[in-house]
């Protein structure tokens, strides 16, 4: 079945959520890359126990509390300054060049293209503008939009809303694997950028292709 759209993560998939770190370090020297990794772990973390226990508050919201407890728990001493600075720098992450690179030429083979993501609308607005890809998608969909983060169902029902089209004939892209398996559960054919060569989640599922980068993407989709 021919793939009719694309939806993809935001985070760690087009944008670098560890670019964070440079400014991280010129804060707490030699601490930036830690405090990066924690904090996405954590605010991932308070994703699931959100929506697992249905006390939704946007993903800035848990943003901001992640950085929080993160800096808390490595013993750092961020002042109000430095937490504003970084969480302004989530609106300014840096675009991976491959995933921008296959966005404008998934683009020119006119695919509609998405993304769907835990982000809340101004987050998402926001970063697709600072990361000059205003006009390359045709959704902006947001978890938001169901006060559920993914991997709830409702939020990868998006997708299928948005497009018009079966869950099947969307092609749902993330450097996550939790989340490219997330999505392969809810129907979709997803594909796993392992970035980091990282193993494949013990979850009994397995997404529908795997590559390194966004062109791995460009060749799964050319030899559908
Ligand atoms: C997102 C996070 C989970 O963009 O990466 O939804």
């Amino acid at each position: 079945m021919p793939i009719k759209a694309i939806a993809f993560d935001a985070y760690g998939t087009i944008f670098d959520v560890h670019s964070i770190a440079t400014l991280a370090d010129t804060f707490f020297a030699g601490r930036g890359p830690e405090l990066s990794a924690l904090w996405r772990v954590k605010q991932i973390d308070y994703t699931r126990l959100r929506t697992l226990s249905e006390r939704y508050e946007p993903f800035s919201k848990v943003t901001r509390d992640a950085l929080t407890f993160s800096a808390r728990s490595m013993g750092l001493a961020m002042d109000e300054e430095q937490a504003e600075a970084l969480m302004s720098e989530y609106d300014r992450l840096a675009v991976f060049a491959d995933s921008a690179e296959a966005l404008i030429r998934l683009k020119a083979l006119r695919i509609p293209l998405a993304i769907l993501s835990n982000g809340d609308p101004p987050m998402l607005h926001a970063i697709v503008t600072n990361g000059r890809l205003d006009g390359v998608f045709d959704h902006l969909l947001s978890a938001d939009a169901v006060g559920r983060f993914k991997t709830a169902p409702e939020a990868y029902e998006l997708g299928p809303r948005a497009f018009c089209c079966a869950v099947d004939e969307i092609l749902f892209v993330s450097s996550n694997c939790w989340d490219a398996c997330g999505a392969a559960w809810y129907g979709y054919r997803s594909f796993w950028i392992n970035r980091a060569g990282a193993p494949l989640e013990e979850l009994g599922i397995e997404p529908a292709g795997t590559g390194r980068t966004m062109h791995d993407v460009m060749a799964f989709v050319a030899a559908d």
